[in-house]
């Protein structure tokens, strides 16, 4: 893998530019169970060159035998940046590994593109994702109330945002990291 492939590496992952063959894996992940009831937004994202823009889809990839176990898409639409993460192998969630992938992606996404917001969508009821985002500094912009059908169900839609001055004020004073039910 070429050296600019990679461009973030924590203690037990790292992260790299997705590739055209990584197609497969990314649409495997979107047929857990667990990933498409909570990334009930669209397909797969698009992987190797067709992901390049601004940001790009990356793929998450264990240390342990430098195994992808999921993905983060970075997403430029217009005035407003994205990111959105699913950890596609089940064994791997729960680990923390998803705050490390996160931190990494936001440093990327705040440091080398220059963004200065991140914002995402997560269905109302995913509490575990809402979780990590709060612990992360995201707040939650809007919720619509039942404003998801998914297969039959509906959930609430939260719109949150991480703001690059609060990342690094977050930071710099270390504060309380369960966001202490701000909102
Ligand atoms: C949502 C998701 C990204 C969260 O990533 P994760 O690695 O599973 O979660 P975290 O990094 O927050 O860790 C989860 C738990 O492990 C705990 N944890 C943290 N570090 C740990 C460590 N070193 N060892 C063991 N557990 C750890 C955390 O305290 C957390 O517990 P809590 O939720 O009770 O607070 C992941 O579960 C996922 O991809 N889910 C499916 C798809 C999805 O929901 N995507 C989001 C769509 S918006």
């Amino acid at each position: 893998m070429g050296s600019k492939a990679k461009i973030a590496e924590g203690p037990r992952l790292f992260i790299r530019r997705s590739r055209a063959d990584d197609a497969p894996l990314l649409s495997s992940w979107l047929e857990d169970p667990e990933v498409r009831s909570y990334y009930g937004f669209g397909g797969a994202p698009a992987a190797g060159e067709k992901s390049q823009g601004p940001g790009g889809t990356f793929l998450i990839v264990a240390k342990d035998g430098d195994h992808p176990i999921g993905f983060i898409d970075l997403e430029c639409l217009g005035f407003r940046y994205d990111i959105t993460i699913a950890i596609g192998d089940g064994s791997y969630r729960g680990k923390g590994l998803g705050e490390e992938a996160m931190t990494l992606a936001i440093e990327y996404a705040f440091r080398e593109l220059d963004w200065n917001h991140l914002g995402l969508q997560v269905f109302g009821h995913n509490e575990r994702a809402i979780r990590l985002y709060r612990r992360l500094g995201f707040r939650t912009r809007r919720r619509m109330k039942d404003r998801i059908l998914f297969e039959g169900k509906r959930y609430d839609w939260l719109f949150m945002v991480l703001a690059r001055d609060r990342w690094d004020a977050r930071n710099a004073a270390d504060p309380d990291p369960e966001g202490a039910g701000k909102e």
